[in-house]
């Protein structure tokens, strides 16, 4: 499939295995040298034979690490990257290879956005949240002491390879807090995909054939979206559904005791019943989402010890939040959503009693 954007257009393919095919699809970019970013950890499990493989097809091809975790996602990170791409005399026609999750990915798309202005950059995710979220739509960056991903570019990839087969590795609480954002385009956008992760649940977690399905259709609705509403002002907002709630749990936690997903599964919930109060979603809409969720073994309630109020303030600082006003992705059926941003602090603040762990 394809995210279209012009002479900006690139190409999304998912297939197990296809880390096989990742030098081919890199020679034809024709690039003067090929980095390999990635951390130790994922390096040690598919790296050696991914820069093996494109040295046997005649790239010049050499690695970069940065250590695991998402506390090196920073300025001076990309710094050290940045100077290991001149070292080893990176040019303009040089091309970055993302091997990893979205910490990788958001650093190697931002270096490959600011290296020389700009060189291009290969995302092959490593993880399902990068596979089905980071790794497509262009918003590369980093974090700031004063906040999550406060500085950053947009800059769209050349190309994305995903393996599903990558996901074998992966530690099974990652794994389940990437289905989080696969239930969220369910939910925005596609109620067929909402039923098939209803239904599939067993075989989903197996890794099964309907995963790869729910990645290829994923990764269409990110791309369709994207390809509307590259810079979003508009409709891509529609991807932070659940996120606002969200992010406030994981701030409010310190970003400690939640995975990104986990933190949305959390807030797709509130949402949910936030739509009920407004009277825009019909209850038993809202409970079948929160049932999806609750059966992948995601977080649906917020922590006892997390006040409304400190939730509250979290969303006015969110960086999303528009002039003091917080806004919402709020569901009017399964696989429509719609944007509010007039949402009655007395109902905020119901949902949010209401969702806490009793
Ligand atoms: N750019 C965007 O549009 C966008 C969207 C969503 C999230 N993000 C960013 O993505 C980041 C989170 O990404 P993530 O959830 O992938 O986390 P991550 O990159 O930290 O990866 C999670 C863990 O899994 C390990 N790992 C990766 N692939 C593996 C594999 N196949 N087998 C075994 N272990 C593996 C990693 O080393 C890491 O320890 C955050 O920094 C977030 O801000 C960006
Ligand atoms: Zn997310």
């Amino acid at each position: 499939m394809d995210v279209s954007l012009g002479d900006r257009s690139y190409e999304i393919l998912v297939n197990p295995g296809s880390l096989a095919c990742l030098s081919v699809r890199v020679r034809a970019l024709r690039p003067s040298r090929v980095a390999i970013l990635s951390n130790p950890t994922v390096y040690g499990l598919y790296g050696r034979p991914v820069e093996e493989m494109l040295k046997g097809h005649g790239l010049d091809a050499f690695t970069v690490l940065v250590p695991d975790g998402e506390e090196y996602k920073d300025l001076l990170w990309l710094y050290k990257i940045l100077g290991d791409l001149l070292r080893n005399r990176c040019d303009r026609k040089s091309v970055i290879v993302a091997l990893g999750g979205g910490v990788v990915g958001d650093m190697a798309g931002f270096a490959a956005a600011t290296f020389m202005r700009g060189i291009r950059c290969v995302q092959v995710p490593t993880t399902l949240l990068s596979q089905v979220d980071s790794s497509v739509g262009g918003k590369t960056g980093v974090n700031h002491p004063l906040g999550k991903n406060m500085v950053g570019a947009f800059h769209q990839p050349s190309l994305v390879v995903i393996d599903p087969h990558t996901l074998r590795t992966l530690p099974q609480r990652e794994f389940v807090a990437g289905i989080a954002e696969v239930i969220k385009y369910g939910v925005i956008w596609d109620a067929e995909l909402f039923d098939t992760l209803g239904r599939c649940c067993k075989e989903i977690l197996g890794l099964g054939s309907e995963l790869q399905d729910a990645i290829v259709r994923s990764c269409q609705i990110k791309a369709t979206v994207v390809g509307r509403d590259e810079k979003e002002s508009g409709l891509r907002a529609i991807l932070n559904y659940g996120h606002t709630i969200g992010h406030a749990v994981e701030a409010v936690t310190g970003y400690r005791r939640y995975l990104h997903g986990e933190a949305v599964a959390i807030g797709m919930c509130g949402a949910g019943d936030l739509a009920v109060r407004m009277g825009m979603l019909p209850r038993q809409d809202a409970r079948r989402i929160t049932k999806v969720i609750e059966n992948y073994g995601l977080p649906t309630r917020i922590p006892k010890d997390i006040s409304p109020d400190r939730l509250t303030e979290a969303m006015m600082h969110d960086k999303k939040a528009e002039a003091g006003s917080v806004r919402f992705v709020l569901p009017t059926a399964i696989g429509m959503v719609k944007l509010v941003s007039d949402v009655p602090g007395s109902k905020l603040r119901q949902t949010l009693e209401s969702c806490r762990v009793t």
